[in-house]
Formats: C-alpha cells, sequence, structure tokens
C-alpha cells in the first residue's frame, strides 16, 4: 500500500476507536486515560496478530497499516506534544497557580529530581546498568501526566485547589523532566560524564531559555493578536501557529527547551490573551484547543501503547523485578517531597498549608502517561543507546506507567471517596442549596412570565410551576435539615456570591464594550484574589483584599516617582488616567451589587445578612467616591471627557441592538446592516482609545497661585517661573521626610499637605499659596518634620542653589522666607490653618 495511505487509514482508523472511547469510560466509570492505555495495548497485541494475515478486506488493512507504522519519537514530539502542552497550560488559570506557586514549583522541579535520583540510585545498586542509564529511567518516570492527572482529577470532581495543585505539577514538571533527560541522553550517548555543575547549568539553560523563548513567544503573538481581532478563525488559527512556532524556535533553532517554551506561551496566552483575544472568540478557542488536545493525547497514548506488548511478552522476572525498585523508589521519592519537603515550606511561609488527605491523594495520584511513553521511544530510537540500556529503560518504564495507570488510576476514586474529599463542606452544601434556591426561585417567575407571555394553558404551565415550587421546597427541607448556619457564615456565603457577581460584572461590561481590556484585567484579577480572601477568612479577608482596589498601585508609585526626579510626564499621566476609568467601572459596579443584595440576595440570605453585605459594599462605594472625588477636584475636565466616553459606548451599543432588530424585521437589507456596522465599528476604534490626561502643570498659571510671588515685578517674575519646577503628589504621598537632607523647598500651587511637626499633637496643615521645606535651606540642617500630601498636590519646586541665588538677589523675599520660618520655630502658640487655603482631607 501507498505510504500515505497506511498513515490516513490507521490514524482514521484510530480516531474511530477512539470515539467510543469517552462515553465507554463514562459508562464503565474508568478514567478515560486508563481506558485509552488499556486499549492501546489491546490493539497492539490484536496487531501483532494480524499483521501476518491478508485478505481481510478495510479492517485487515487496518491492522496491517498499525503494524506498518513507523511512528518516529520525533514525530510525536513535534507533531502532538505542542498540541497537548499547549492546550493543557492554556486552562491553568494563571493567578490560581501563583497562589500556590511553592508548592506547585517544589513538586514540579524538585521532585522531578528527587525521583530521577532516588530511582536512578536505587537501580544502580540492584541492577548491574550504570547509574547515567539509570538516572535516565528515573528521569523518565519522574514526569506526572497532565492529560491523565488532570482528566482523573476533573472526572472526580476533586476540591478545586486539589486540582490546580497536579495540574500546575504536572504541567511544569514535564519541562523539568525532559529538560533533565535530554541532559542525561547527551551524557550517555556521549559518554562525557561534564560535571555535575556543568550539568546543572546546562539544564538551567535549557529551562530558562525556554521559560525566556516562550513567554517572549507569548507577548508576541499577544500583540499580533490586535489586527485580527474579532476575526476568530484567524485568532485560532494564530495560536496554533504559535504553539508550532515556538516549539520549534526554542527546540530546533536556539537549542533550548522547546517544551518549557510551549507551556509558557500558552500561560502568557492564557492569562493576558484573554482579554487581547475578543471574547466570543475565547470560546470558541477554547472547544478547538480542547478538542486537538483530545487527539493528540488520544494518538499518543495509542501508538505509543501499540508496542507495549512487544515489551511485556519479552520482560524476564528480574525485570519484573527491578520493576518493583522503581514502584518503591518513586513513590518513596514523592512521598518524601510531600510530607518532608511541603511542610517545610509552609513553616518557612512559602507555601499554603496542604492537608494530609490532599497529599495522600497527589502521592497516589502521580500517574505517569503519554511522555514518559514518548521518552521511552526517544531512546529506543536512538542508535548511539546501546540495545541493553534500550531494552532496560523501554521495559522498566513501560511497567511502571501501566503499574501507575491501571493500579493508581482506577484506585485513586475510592482513595478519594475514602478520605472525603468529594464531599462537599458543610458551607458548601449550604452554598450549593442558596444558590439552587436563588436560581430555581428566577426561573419559576420567569417561567411563569413566558407562560403568560406564549398564552400557554394554564394546566401545562401550572405543572412546570410547581414542578419547581417542589424542587424548591425540596431544598427548603435539606436547608431546614442543615446544621444553622452561624451569621459570620451566612456573610461569608453571601460575599462569596457578591465578589463571584463583581467578578462576573466586570468582565460583562468589558463584553458589552463599556469598559476597556486593561480596566478588565486588573479588576477580575483582584477580585479573584478577593474571592480568595473571603473563603479563607470571611469578612475580615473581603475588608483586607478591597485595599488594592482603592490603593496607588507599585506601578503608579514608579510613574509617581519618575515624574518627581526626572520630571517625566507621561507614565504618570497615564497611570492616572487609568485610575480615573477603574474607580468609575468600580463605582458602576458597586452600585450595581447594592442593587442586587438588596433585591435578590436579600431574598435568600435574609435580610439581617443582606443589611450587613450592603453596609460592607456601601463602605466600599463611599471610598471609591472619596478617591474619585479626589481625582475629579484636580482635573474636572478629565472626568467630563471619560464619562463622556462611557456614555458614547452604551450609546453605540445601542446603535448597533437597534440596527440588528431593523435587520431582523427585515427593514434594511444585510448590505446596508454591514455598511451601518462598519460605521458603529469606526466610531468604537475612536472611542476605544484612552483620553489623555493633562497633568494641568502649567507653570505661568501655577505661579499666579502663590501670593508670595504676586508683587514680583512681571519681568523678575518671568525668570523666576523658569528655576522652578511643577511637581505633582498623590494623596497620602511623603513629600519630605524628617532627617533627610534638605536640597529644594515647596511652594503649594494647588491641593493641602500636613506637616508632622514633633512635639505637637496635631499636624499642622498648609494649602495652596503656602510653602514648606525652607528651615533646612536657611540653616543647613536636616528636615525637622514629615510633610505629606494629603490630597492631589501640584507644587512648585525650587533647588537649593536656585533658592540661594533668588534670595540673594531680593532681600524682601528673603525676609519674608526668614519671617514664616521664624514664627515656626516658636513652640506655642500653633498658627491656625487656613480654612480658606488648606483644603479639605482627601484622598
Ligand atoms: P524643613 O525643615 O526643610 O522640612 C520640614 C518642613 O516642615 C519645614 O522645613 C517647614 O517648612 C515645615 N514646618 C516645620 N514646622 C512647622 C510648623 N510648626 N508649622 C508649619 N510648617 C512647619
Amino acid at each position: 500500500m501507498h505510504e500515505i495511505v497506511i498513515y490516513v487509514l490507521g490514524v482514521s482508523g484510530l480516531l474511530a476507536v477512539v470515539s467510543f472511547l469517552p462515553p465507554l469510560a463514562a459508562h464503565f466509570r474508568v478514567p478515560f486515560t486508563v481506558l485509552l492505555a488499556g486499549v492501546g495495548v489491546l490493539l497492539g497485541a490484536v496487531v501483532q496478530g494480524f499483521a501476518s494475515v491478508q485478505g481481510m478486506g478495510p479492517i485487515g488493512d487496518f491492522f496491517a497499516s498499525l503494524a506498518g507504522f513507523d511512528v518516529s519519537a520525533e514525530v510525536l514530539l513535534y507533531t502532538f506534544l505542542p498540541v497537548l502542552l499547549f492546550e493543557t497550560a492554556l486552562t491553568v488559570d494563571v493567578r490560581r497557580l501563583m497562589d500556590d506557586v511553592g508548592p506547585i514549583l517544589l513538586l514540579a522541579v524538585v521532585a522531578v529530581f528527587v525521583c530521577t535520583f532516588a530511582v536512578g540510585y536505587a537501580l544502580s545498586l540492584v541492577s548491574g546498568f550504570s547509574l547515567v542509564a539509570c538516572l535516565l529511567l528515573g528521569s523518565i518516570v519522574a514526569t506526572t501526566d497532565p492529560a491523565a492527572v488532570v482528566g482523573i482529577f476533573r472526572d472526580l470532581g476533586a476540591p478545586r485547589r486539589l486540582t490546580m495543585l497536579v495540574e500546575g505539577e504536572s504541567l511544569l514538571n514535564d519541562a523539568a523532566a525532559i529538560s533533565l533527560f535530554t541532559l542525561l541522553l547527551g551524557m550517555l550517548t556521549r559518554k562525557a560524564d561534564g560535571g555535575v555543575a556543568e550539568a546543572a547549568l546546562a539544564f538551567l539553560e535549557n529551562f530558562g531559555g525556554g521559560l525566556l523563548v516562550g513567554y517572549l513567544c507569548g507577548r508576541v503573538a499577544c500583540v499580533l493578536v490586535t489586527p485580527v481581532r474579532d476575526q476568530p478563525m484567524a485568532e485560532i488559527t494564530l495560536t496554533v501557529a504559535l504553539a508550532y512556532l515556538t516549539y520549534m524556535l526554542a527546540e530546533h533553532y536556539l537549542g533550548v527547551s522547546g517544551v518549557v517554551a510551549v507551556v509558557a506561551s500558552a500561560l502568557v496566552v492564557g492569562s493576558i490573551g484573554r482579554t487581547r483575544i475578543s471574547p466570543a472568540t475565547w470560546d470558541a478557542l477554547e472547544h478547538v484547543w480542547k478538542q486537538l488536545g483530545f487527539w493528540a493525547n488520544s494518538l499518543i497514548f495509542l501508538l505509543t501503547a501499540l508496542v507495549v506488548p512487544k515489551v511485556f511478552a519479552q520482560l524476564s522476572v528480574a525485570e519484573v523485578g527491578l520493576a518493583a525498585v522503581v514502584v518503591v523508589a518513586a513513590l518513596a521519592a514523592r512521598g518524601a517531597v510531600l510530607f518532608g519537603l511541603l511542610p517545610v515550606l509552609s513553616a518557612a511561609g512559602l507555601a499554603q498549608k496542604v492537608s494530609h488527605s490532599y497529599k495522600a491523594v497527589m502521592l497516589w495520584g502521580g500517574l505517569r502517561g503519554a511522555v514518559s511513553l514518548t521518552l521511552v521511544l526517544v531512546v529506543s530510537e536512538n542508535d548511539r543507546v546501546p540495545d541493553r540500556v534500550q531494552a532496560f529503560v523501554a521495559a522498566l518504564a513501560t511497567c511502571f506507567v501501566f503499574f501507575t495507570l491501571f493500579v493508581n488510576g482506577t484506585t485513586l476514586r475510592h482513595l478519594i471517596r475514602l478520605l472525603g474529599l468529594d464531599k462537599l463542606t458543610p458551607v458548601e452544601r449550604a452554598m450549593r442549596n442558596r444558590a439552587l434556591a436563588l436560581s430555581l426561585g428566577g426561573v419559576q417567575e420567569k417561567a411563569a412570565e413566558l407562560a403568560r407571555h406564549y398564552e400557554i394553558e394554564r394546566a401545562a404551565a401550572d405543572a412546570l410551576i410547581t414542578h419547581y415550587a417542589e424542587r424548591l421546597s425540596h431544598i427548603d427541607l435539606e436547608r431546614e435539615a442543615e446544621r444553622p448556619l452561624s451569621a459570620a457564615e451566612r456573610v461569608t456565603i453571601g460575599l462569596v456570591i457578591l465578589v463571584n457577581r463583581e467578578e462576573e460584572l466586570y468582565f460583562h461590561h468589558f463584553k458589552e464594550g463599556i469598559s476597556s481590556r486593561h480596566v478588565a484585567e486588573l479588576l477580575t484579577g483582584r477580585t479573584a484574589r478577593m474571592l480568595d480572601a473571603v473563603k479563607t477568612q470571611g469578612r475580615d479577608g473581603y475588608r483586607a483584599a478591597e485595599e488594592p482596589f482603592m490603593a496607588f498601585t507599585g506601578w503608579m508609585r514608579l510613574a509617581s516617582w519618575l515624574h518627581r526626579r526626572f520630571g517625566i510626564t507621561k507614565p504618570l499621566a497615564r497611570r492616572l488616567s487609568m485610575r480615573f476609568e477603574v474607580l468609575v467601572a468600580v463605582r458602576l459596579v458597586l452600585r450595581e451589587l447594592i442593587t442586587f443584595t438588596q433585591g435578590r440576595l436579600a431574598d435568600v440570605l435574609g435580610t439581617e445578612t443582606s443589611c450587613e453585605l450592603e453596609g460592607l459594599l456601601t463602605v466600599r462605594l463611599q471610598r471609591t467616591e472619596q478617591a474619585l472625588g479626589a481625582l475629579k477636584l484636580q482635573y474636572p475636565d478629565y472626568a467630563i471627557v471619560l464619562q463622556n466616553q462611557y456614555l458614547g459606548r452604551a450609546a453605540l451599543r445601542l446603535e448597533e441592538a437597534d440596527y440588528r432588530t431593523l435587520h431582523a424585521e427585515s427593514i434594511i437589507s444585510q448590505e446596508v446592516l454591514s455598511d451601518l456596522q462598519r460605521d458603529v465599528e469606526l466610531r468604537r476604534r475612536i472611542l476605544e482609545k484612552p483620553p489623555q490626561l493633562d497633568l494641568k502643570l502649567n507653570l505661568p498659571e501655577m505661579v499666579r497661585r502663590v501670593p508670595i510671588f504676586a508683587s514680583v515685578p512681571p519681568d523678575r517674575l518671568a525668570r523666576i517661573v523658569k528655576l522652578l519646577k511643577p511637581r505633582l503628589f498623590l494623596p497620602g504621598e511623603t513629600v519630605v521626610r524628617k532627617g533627610e537632607h534638605g536640597d529644594c523647598m515647596f511652594f503649594i500651587a494647588s491641593g493641602a499637605v500636613e506637616v508632622i511637626v514633633p512635639g505637637l499633637s496635631e499636624p499642622v496643615k498648609l494649602g495652596t499659596g503656602d510653602f514648606f521645606g525652607e528651615m533646612a535651606l536657611l540653616s543647613r540642617r536636616p528636615r525637622n518634620a514629615d510633610v505629606r500630601a494629603l490630597g492631589y498636590c501640584q507644587m512648585l519646586v525650587l533647588h537649593e542653589r536656585v533658592f540661594r541665588r533668588l534670595v540673594g538677589r531680593d532681600p524682601d523675599l528673603r525676609q519674608h522666607i526668614e519671617a514664616v520660618a521664624d514664627a515656626r520655630r516658636q513652640p506655642a502658640p500653633q498658627p491656625e490653618p487656613d480654612t480658606e487655603q488648606a483644603a479639605p482631607a482627601t484622598t
């Protein structure tokens, strides 16, 4: 048969077999991967029997084609592995991964090393093979398989955190194990030992290089996706190309780990790309990748499992004994990491605590799969590896993989059940029942409405409504049987609902085009952290997590520092406009949440709890409004532009919906609709650009607001203006710190500051037109007080050298400044702050 016919027949036949496996797995309640492995071995056995049988039509040809398959490891590595890894990494929630990054990295990297060395040394003691060969085998069996592990954990409905831990581990340890494997294979075939330090360096280069290449490729893809936005086919195709190109670039051209690179690029796309890719496409993209991942995993498994019967047939008793050593050593190594190292990491505060039952499941659930089998194939195909070693590695690694699949994989479900991990906690059950009550109540109401709308016969409608009412009352009964929840638990339940809703609303506003991508990215990230805080600490967690919504971010502080230090204004203006947008978006959502709490949530949780929740939301709303008010005070025009933009985007949405209705009613043709939509799109693009914020650091205007310069003649004033530097300070920012060397003084052009004078019970407030920082310059001594900005403050900064020149030439100015400084030195009575000038403290 022609070669291509063999391949097409073989692969399509395998796909046909695979398509029946998910329902079979569900029916027999075995994990899909385990069934896949079983079927693979079975097929392998049949293939060996049928290889010589001729003339059986297509079925015979199919088996013959499988027997004739020359699946090289390269084919598996280059064709299926990138897809498999990209798909698993794409679904990982990077933020959650970061929460548990300590234990995940420990398991992924350290556990791989511990397992490799444990298996390697144990085998080298009993097998008579060289240490490097044994270590090579160790690295093959060190990697847990993402598809196998994730599939089983998701099937079993294991808790999310546990799933996340094993998922993250299995993803990253592939990368670590394959890097280590490549290194050991090189050592084995070159016969050069190279030394431990050199090997470690090579490993780091390989791993780190892969990480960097993957990250950069992912970022580039996120940029490239912008021009093809809203073109689902193009966007999805770009991600497929990304997976392969990243792998190629890293592995083939740059000589770093392709596996690590693919995983890194998928993590970037999964986190940053999620908001770059149009929301409608994202769902389709996930489906496509799920499908591709399913094919890749199934085919790798079946193709590698085909040769397993041959391996098993040649198995000697001694090899079975050695396989037992591998099993014991690998389990012991994993156990040592989980029960020995992980607690140390938790005690050091580097990782969250992981319960013993989780650890037990993680120990038993470390299944091996397609990646290990592919690596076995790599060894078998390498001519430079001695035949004896090839057979040894193939036999033991295959035995081990199948042991984990058939023994661990089939019993994991029982272990999870035995440990009670599949059960909802009482609070979770209560939440489930409340959520159910909330949704069923709504559906019941809507069904009644629909029945009226469609004029459905009463009897038919009543039957449905009664059904819902029965379900509701059933849940009510269940709820009555529940242990009554404490007030704190009720609040926690409410907060979990509210935070989930908050995240959904941010995403919804982005989807609707009301808020921008950056804002959605930032806010959904914060709500995710808030959710975790609420789940672990309830109300206190919520309070603590609300702080980042208001606080100035590290980026903002950096931008402010750049402005203060070097006079660079652009980043600060950008950050401030972003803050504006974020505050407006948060305010909008908080208002919606308050309405939601007063309505639906009050029905389910009771008025007492809902009042408390409303209180928490109201406090947040007030703080948000306060912060927004402070910004508006400084930049009233910008606030108007921004609101205008919001309204514009909302109006565009309405406009577009209207056009669609007109088209649906056949009033306008498709051509007219397309034309109108193009116009809307054009205007939307304009509205999407964030308006530029002018920091309003207009020097002459600012100088005019400082009375001390009012009497200076215009020609001299023009020269003074050139010597002053305009600077903006953020609310709460420390302008001057006590004890520091003072090299400048400040004039307040707008805003207010507080001076924390040692020995005074109340801080002294200074406002627009006042100055400070003069004492250090006059006395040449360190600053004598802390000065903090109360709101947004525009200041004029006068540097020491210029100050001396200025006061040297202008005795009046010097006298005035000295008089103020003298008055400030007097211990009492303290000058009353000028209420007109000292603006109220705003944040
Ligand atoms: P300097 O010592 O350079 O830095 C801290 C500044 O706080 C100081 O200059 C004054 O400008 C200001 N300051 C110190 N004490 C008072 C006070 N009692 N009232 C108002 N401002 C003060």
